[in-house]
């Protein structure tokens, strides 16, 4: 079954191959965009601590166990549930993960679009402040509906020509030019304080609010919760490995969530501004650092080239998601279904491009005094990551059999037996409880 499907679903070239595109997927804004602005938010050292925490214990069972459901079942999330459980509700899982997807699309889209306009406004020496720059609608809505069709036109290449060739070339240039604009960052009179806010951690800041958003943080940054690690697992080759494969991501992940880090902070507090600034955080400080150096509006200008890069290998895979539905499902044409799914996002994004400065209700909307992109990361990018995490850990444990799991991650290599016991613990306990637990909270 497996071949036939994959010649007909497409198939990674090379397991480097999928690697990157996975790690594309999971870097992206929310490594360098939300990443700073919720270390800020959180009180510094602290919250990167627990954020490893997470990505360690929760993140990375998850991420094994997604993979695993995909290249196991060769199907989108909907399909993979199926698959397992024929007949079962397990499959509204699966729809979940799909409408999460495009829910984040719907306002990832509209930041992804402001890094878009950042490389035009860095290039013409526009100095105006990141709010008078969103406040404009025909801006706002412009570079969201031009980065909704890039990302379009991407998935509807498909998966060897589209996103593996892009993220092979692309990610490594950013991994460089972030190391480059770190050592520019960290010689800034005043750094100092930065790198201690990042590094020392002040636990007495630590709330319950910090561990939900750490581990939100955790789900969001890996691409977690909402199948789109099914989805790219099921296009695995049969003989990669599922333990190999997660890994990396995950490590690669980590490491530039840090790294944005290291460039944020040192240059927030040199140039003496606050560090619970909020979503707008790196769209203030990234301009600071390149007016500082050399031929910075080229340097700046290739820094919102690679990230608008970045999310665009995100968004491609937010999209995949819903895309694979439809085609494997519903039988649609990949076309088709892409242009249909777009439409749905931009119109469902639309609210969240007026709400930064726009509409003024959208900007703060009434009890939850939160913008309508707020709201929407809150929901779609936090709670409904976290619950289908959830979803996903019981029905693996359950449903599924973690026997099963277990097999597909190590694939019968000897040397991989040590994680087994680990992966059961925290996959039957230490997951569920620790999300019950904060989901319990933030409900009460
Ligand atoms: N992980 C992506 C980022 O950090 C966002 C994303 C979330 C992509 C969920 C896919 C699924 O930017």
């Amino acid at each position: 079954m497996s071949s036939d499907n994959q010649n007909s679903r497409g198939c990674w070239n090379s397991r480097l191959g999928f690697i990157l595109a996975a790690a594309g997927s999971a870097i992206g804004l929310g490594n360098i965009w939300r990443f700073p602005y919720k270390v800020g938010e959180n009180g510094g050292a602290a919250f990167l601590i627990l954020y490893l925490v997470c990505v360690v214990l929760l993140g990375l069972p998850i991420m094994l166990a997604e993979l695993s459901l995909g290249k196991f079942t060769r199907r989108n999330p909907v399909g993979a549930f199926q698959a397992i459980k024929p007949g079962g509700n397990w499959k509204i899982v699966g729809f979940m993960g799909v409408a999460t997807g495009v829910g984040i699309l719907s306002y990832y889209a509209v930041m992804a679009g402001y890094s878009l306009g950042y490389i035009v406004k860095i290039i013409c020496c526009d100095g105006r402040t990141f709010e008078s720059f969103a406040a404009n609608p025909a801006y706002s809505i412009l570079l969201f509906v031009i980065f909704t069709i890039l990302t379009a036109l991407v998935v509807r290449g498909g998966i060897k020509n589209g996103i593996e060739r892009w993220a092979k070339i692309l990610m490594p240039i950013l991994l460089g030019l972030l190391v480059i604009l770190i050592i520019r960052s960290v010689t800034l009179e005043g750094a100092g304080e930065g790198l201690a806010f990042y590094f020392r951690p002040d636990f007495s800041k630590v709330t319950g609010k910090t561990l939900l958003d750490a581990l939100g943080q955790a789900f969001f940054s890996l691409s977690l919760g909402m199948g789109a690690m099914i989805t790219y697992g099921s296009y695995l080759p049969e003989d990669a490995s599922i333990f190999s494969s997660g890994c990396s991501v995950a490590l690669f992940d980590t490491l530039i969530a840090i790294l944005a880090g290291l460039l944020i902070f040192p240059a927030l507090f040199s140039a003496g501004l606050q560090p619970d600034e909020g979503p707008s955080l790196v769209f203030k400080v990234l301009p600071r650092i390149f007016s500082s150096i050399p031929a910075g509006n080229i340097v700046g200008a290739a820094f919102f080239i690679l990230l608008s890069i970045a999310a665009l290998t995100s968004t491609i895979s937010l999209l995949e998601v819903a895309t694979a539905y439809f085609v494997d499902e519903k039988h649609w044409l990949r076309k088709k279904a892409v242009w249909v799914i777009s439409g749905m996002v931009l119109v469902l994004g639309l609210p969240s491009a007026l709400s930064q400065g726009i509409v003024p209700w959208l900007e703060d909307l009434p009890i939850i005094h939160t913008s309508f992109l707020g709201m929407m990361d809150w929901i779609f990018g936090n709670l409904m990551l976290e619950v289908g995490a959830l979803l996903l850990a019981i029905f693996v444990v359950h449903v599924w059999k973690t026997n099963n799991v277990i097999g597909i991650i190590t694939g019968g290599r000897p040397g991989l037996k040590m994680i087994e016991k680990p992966f059961r613990f925290l996959m039957a306990f230490f997951c569920p409880l620790i999300i019950i637990i904060l989901l319990i909270f933030l409900i009460f």
